[in-house]
């Protein structure tokens, strides 16, 4: 019998829970060319930005949580800035792995971790700073990943999400469309453009207020603040 969890699409099935298996799968593959990216090149333009918010608000001795932390780019810029201590989870064993050898090699090994997870449903410490940076469009269920970042950000939630706003909303989305039938077929992870309006309500519900938004060529940056009212 079919299992009802299942859509089949076009000759195969594409099961949605086996969602963070697949994810992991196909970042395992991709952890070195991560990793030689950030030490040829450093972080990307959209990252660089983000970093540039944060320092804006202050790092010095602050902790970080750094959900889909991938290579672990994100995280060592922000321990070279003063962050006290960064935790990164990502479903990517090799992610992780290659994370941590670059903690270990930045001379950060005793004030990074890094560990498999997914960032929806792990048990996060409280942080000063939780970022997601190009993680929310690699999966499908948005609202328990932020409401997780939510929960653990005591002053500040930084996120990078693709450019689906303006006049590259309908390019993108025809785009992730058309790539989306590809990746079904070939039973890969799909990309997800999440409702904005809805991520903004849900943070300022939470009692978070935007205080940056840019755009680069391809993704948005956002970063939302609250007063660090709890312990
Ligand atoms: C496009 S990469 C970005 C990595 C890193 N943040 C960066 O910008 O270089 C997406 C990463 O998010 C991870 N990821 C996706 N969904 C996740 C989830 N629910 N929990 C943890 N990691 C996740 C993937 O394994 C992958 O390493």
């Amino acid at each position: 019998m079919q299992d009802p969890q299942k859509t089949r699409v076009t000759g195969r099935f594409w099961s949605p829970d086996k969602e963070t298996d697949r994810i992991g799968e196909e970042f395992d593959a991709d952890a070195c060319d991560f990793c030689d990216r950030y030490k040829r090149r450093g972080l990307s333009k959209s990252s660089r930005l983000l970093l540039d918010f944060i320092l804006d608000e202050g790092v010095q001795n602050r902790t970080v949580a750094d959900l889909g932390s991938g290579a672990g780019g994100f995280s060592i810029e922000l321990l070279k800035k003063g962050a006290a201590s960064v935790i990164g989870v990502d479903l990517s064993s090799k992610m992780v792995e290659a994370a941590s050898e670059l903690a270990r090699v930045s001379g950060f090994e005793g004030r990074a971790k890094f560990q498999v997870g997914n960032a929806a449903e792990a048990e996060l410490p409280s942080s000063d700073i939780v970022i997601i940076d190009k993680v929310l469009c690699c999966y499908s269920d948005w609202r328990p990943l932020l409401k997780n970042a939510i929960d653990a950000g005591r002053t500040m939630v930084g996120f990078i999400v693709p450019r689906d706003q303006g006049l590259a909303k309908w390019p993108f989305r025809i785009g992730v469309r058309v790539v989306n039938i590809f990746q079904k077929r070939r039973g890969k992870i799909l990309f997800y453009l999440h409702p904005l309006e809805t991520l903004d309500r849900t943070l300022q519900d939470s009692g978070f207020t935007q205080q940056k938004r840019q755009g680069s060529r391809l993704w948005l940056v956002f970063l939302y603040t609250r007063a660090p009212t709890r312990a």
